[in-house]
């Protein structure tokens, strides 16, 4: 298996632990990040005051970061049931930038494997930062 298959397994398989009791809409993430071997996973969980709510890459993306401090994100998985697969919303997007490159590519799953690969700078050209 493939790294990035490896990631698409974890990201599959940490969606089942999503807590969208709001939505129903399951998401599971993975993020592998530059010189470490280990995949991070996260999943969508809700809240009652919905804004609180922390979308899949962001908990796969705060995971990382817990464990390794300043991180250099070499991909990104995202792993959905529907059919066309979805996107990291901009808010996700915006947090991924922090430790992406332009041409990081964004891997976007479903249930039978992964659909379409995105380059971060497709689905965020310009992300909030300094005019330099
Ligand atoms: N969600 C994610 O986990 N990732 C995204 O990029 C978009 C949306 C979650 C948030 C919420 O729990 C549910 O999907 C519906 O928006």
């Amino acid at each position: 298996m493939t790294r990035v298959e490896q990631a698409y397994e974890l990201a599959k398989k940490t969606r089942n632990n999503a807590y969208a009791k709001y939505s129903n809409f399951f998401v599971g993430s993975a993020i592998s990040i530059k010189g470490v071997e280990k995949l991070y996973g996260g999943c969508n969980v809700e809240n009652i005051s919905f804004g609180a709510t922390i979308c899949a890459e962001r908990n796969a993306i705060l995971n990382a970061v817990a464990e390794n401090g300043k991180i250099e994100i070499e991909f990104v998985v995202v792993c959905v049931d529907t059919n066309p697969v979805t996107v990291p919303c901009g808010m996700c997007l915006q947090v991924i930038s922090e430790f992406c490159k332009a041409d990081t590519p964004i891997y976007l799953g479903d249930l039978n494997g992964i659909q379409k690969t995105m380059k971060f700078n497709e689905l965020l050209p310009a992300p909030f930062d300094t005019l330099d």
